[in-house]
């Protein structure tokens, strides 16, 4: 029997499952963790089930050093020391696929926001601002026939451009690499260089992971290139868009708005963001669903049952 520590409640039956044959550790309490909750609760564990906006470092693994397996509640794992981890011989393990539809379904939802005016429209009916029909009433933009770029075309950058190919518009594309024709293909989709595509687009939807080069990719000269009648959404992370700048060029109109879903400090904003109207703002719901959630956990769960097993888990990054 292992000690195992979980960071916090999870949806689901992940941390029961783990309890069957190790002794677990519940984090229970307000989140975040504190970190000093986070050092000392570590010690001894062999098995850390925890978030992604917990910072898994060289302070808490070497507080941790017979740590076999971290598994990370997200796909994401840019909270990893994933270096130092496979230099410690430290599994990581991570929850890939099983939030590719519904992350995807989360940026549509932000790009229908945008485009339909939704939130104002909502907030405009509250105030009891709607007496009647107008002809010119917060008129939106048609995604048919509209100019859609996405940057990063992994699972979830093909989730969400299937949504948007299937509303009729076309579709641009960055990745590392082009598409095989028969991703490629159906999608009618078109690999482009990343300044062509912020240059062309009606809509940016952000899917790239964090990396060091894709950290600040989004920057002020880079969303000035934006048509001033363009949107950009953010699901991935948020230090991948410069986030004081985008609140400056949305506040001199030189794009038409935003809707992020993560952001540069989270969970802190810029200043001045949420005072625009032309923003949608929502905290990181991108695999916020039930079911989501949960297989989330029971992926977690199995990987470190597995590697404390000494077999092969399912998801393993390094
Ligand atoms: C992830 O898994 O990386 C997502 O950001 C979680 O919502």
């Amino acid at each position: 029997m292992a000690r195992v520590l979980v960071t916090a409640r999870l949806p689901g039956d992940a941390a029961a499952l783990l309890a069957r044959e190790h002794e677990v550790d519940h984090y229970e309490g307000p989140l975040p963790l504190p970190r000093s909750e986070l050092f000392r609760r570590v010690e001894g564990v062999e098995g850390l089930l925890c978030l992604l906006s917990e910072k898994i470092d060289r302070e808490v693994m070497d507080r941790a050093p017979s740590l076999k397996v971290i598994a990370n509640y997200a796909v994401g794992t840019d909270n990893v020391d994933l270096a130092l981890a496979k230099e410690r011989g430290i599994g990581v393990c991570n929850t890939p696929g099983v939030l590719t539809e519904t992350t995807a379904e989360l940026a549509f939802a932000l790009l229908l926001s945008l485009s339909r005016r939704i939130v104002e429209g909502d907030k405009f009916v509250r105030e009891g601002r709607f007496t009647g029909w107008e002809p010119d009433l917060l008129l939106g933009r048609d995604i048919f026939g509209a100019q859609v770029g996405v940057v990063g075309m992994g699972r979830i950058g093909q989730a969400f451009a299937r949504r948007a190919k299937a509303c009729g518009a076309r579709i641009l594309y960055t990745n590392r690499g082009r598409l095989p024709p028969e991703q490629e293909g159906p999608l009618e989709a078109r690999l482009v260089p990343l300044d062509d595509l912020v240059r062309e687009s009606d809509f940016i939807s952000v899917h790239c992971p964090l990396t060091k080069e894709t950290r600040g990719l989004f920057s002020r000269e880079r969303l000035l290139r934006m048509k001033p009648t363009a949107y950009l959404i953010n699901t991935g992370r948020g230090p991948v868009v410069d986030e004081a700048a985008l609140v400056e060029v949305l506040r001199e109109g030189k794009i038409a708005g935003a809707a992020l879903d993560v952001y540069e400090k989270e969970p802190q904003l810029a200043p001045g963001l949420a005072g625009l109207s032309n923003v949608v703002l929502v905290p990181h719901l991108g695999s916020a669903s039930v079911a989501t959630r949960e297989e989330m956990a029971r992926m977690c769960a199995r990987d470190i049952l597995a590697v404390l097993a000494g077999q092969k888990p399912a998801n393993k990054v390094v």
